[in-house]
């Protein structure tokens, strides 16, 4: 671990760090892809002496990072950037090419739809079979059997076979079954993309419940929400490289950013002497954002019913006539809580000149309730606010903490009262 990382880790659950639980050195795999598969007798006869020849895919590249005991882990990337193949050489499934792996404890995955589940057993026999796989011993497997099909909400369907299970039933089943084992590492591939809303509930339900047991978890996912929630760190694999790896806000948004940008290098233009297309101009930067407190000081973290300001500093590279500013904060899940505007003023801010700075402020006092509070901005211009000059919606974020007595996302003033009446008499 390097320095930076060991501070990292200490962060998310404030234990000093032990030793990895999950170590990785320079892990590589390639996929060896037949090019031209000889498949029929006269393909032989005719060319006797060809040889196969294999186009090389290499999937994973120098990839190297460690897992803390009691971490929850996350690693995000785009579809194919190699997560699940990450995943499987972790779990010894696929056989790495080069680099070393080291897992200190007892490890269990849930990889993809069904691994270890064979269709043609009924799902009885499949959750028995898969515990003891798992390393419960036939007796322990026996004892949870009930808690096991209990939690997948599966009782009735046990003597059905796998095979005409639904994917988001199998999934159920094979995350159940996990949960319920005394594994120490758990390796998890997208467990919340096929269920339904009441399952992934329950998945968040478990996610909490292994946080707050100290289990080690290692978490596949596209929902960047989930791993802001959960992850105390999460990596970034981009064609199967780390881009980055560190606070899951900061690879959260990168991802996303990753997502949009657009796809392979700019274009070259076709002939030398035509000038290629013009990269798009930065009509005005958001040079900062944050979060102060009464007294002024930079904040991360805000009592909840204390007053806070939130700061948002632009600088503009074209003169705007009209502009319209906004300033919202979004609760972790996205929902829009709270959003101020300068939409309906009489005068609007005019004449913003080149290169001039605009200092946006709000004060309010902090109405949310204990989590994650994500700050967005925007700077628009046209009569009717139509032109973005500058937006971004994860600006900066705050964690908002001592609400009592009330819940949901924010406190509205209220009274809440009651009285009581004495009993009437029979008769
Ligand atoms: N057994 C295999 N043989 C050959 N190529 C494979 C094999 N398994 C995966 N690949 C290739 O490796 C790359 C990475 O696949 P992987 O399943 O690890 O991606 P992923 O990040 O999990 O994607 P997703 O988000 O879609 O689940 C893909 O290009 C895939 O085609
Ligand atoms: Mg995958």
């Amino acid at each position: 671990m390097s320095a930076v990382e060991t501070a990292r880790a200490s962060v998310g659950d404030g234990r000093a760090p032990e030793l990895p639980v999950i170590a990785i050195d320079g892990l590589t795999k390639t996929f060896r892809l037949p090019r031209h598969r000889v498949s029929t007798l006269k393909e032989r006869a005719l060319h006797p002496l060809r040889r196969t020849v294999y186009d090389e895919l290499r999937i994973l590249q120098d990839v190297s990072f460690t897992v803390g005991r009691g971490e929850f882990f996350g690693i995000v990337g785009r579809n194919g950037s190699g997560k699940s193949t990450l995943l499987k050489c972790l779990a010894g499934i696929y056989r790495a090419d080069a680099g070393s792996i080291r897992v200190a404890e007892r490890l269990v995955p849930f990889i993809e739809l069904g691994v270890g589940f064979n269709p043609d057993l009924t799902a009885r026999d499949n959750v028995l079979i898969n515990a003891v796989m798992m390393g419960l011993s036939p007796r322990e497997a026996r004892n949870r059997f009930d808690a096991i099909v209990d939690f997948a909400e599966l009782r009735e369907f046990l003597d059905l076979k796998l095979k005409n299970y639904s994917s988001g039933m199998q999934v159920r089943l094979a995350f159940s079954t996990m949960v319920h084992t005394d594994a120490d590492v758990l390796l998890i591939d997208e467990v919340l993309a096929v269920g339904d809303a009441a399952f992934q509930q329950k998945c968040f339900d478990v996610f909490h419940d292994l946080r707050d047991r100290g289990r080690t978890v290692v978490l596949v996912t596209h929902d960047m929400t989930v791993v802001e929630r959960f992850c105390h760190r999460a990596i970034l694999l981009d064609e199967g490289r780390i881009a980055l790896v560190g606070d899951p806000i900061d690879v959260g948004q990168r991802y996303l950013q990753r997502n949009f940008e657009a796809p392979g290098p700019l274009p070259e233009p076709e002939n030398g002497d035509e000038p290629g297309p013009e990269p798009p101009r930065v009509r005005a930067d958001i040079v900062d954002v944050w979060v102060q407190d009464a007294v002024g000081r930079r904040v991360e973290a805000v009592v909840h019913g204390e007053e806070l300001e939130v700061h948002c500093l632009y600088e503009s590279h074209e003169a705007i006539d009209r502009a319209r500013l906004d300033v919202w904060i979004d609760s972790a899940e996205d929902a829009r809580v709270f959003g101020a505007s300068t939409m309906d003023w009489a005068e609007p801010p005019r004449a913003i000149g080149v290169g001039e700075r605009l200092h946006v402020r709000v004060r309010l006092r902090n109405p949310f309730v204990d989590g994650r509070w994500h700050v967005g901005c925007s700077l628009l211009a046209g009569s009717a606010g139509q032109d973005i000059v500058a937006l971004d919606n994860r600006a900066a974020s705050f964690v908002s903490y001592g609400a009592r007595d009330v819940y949901g996302l924010a406190r509205v003033e209220h009274q809440l009262s009651y009285d009581r009446r004495p009993a009437e008499g029979p008769g």
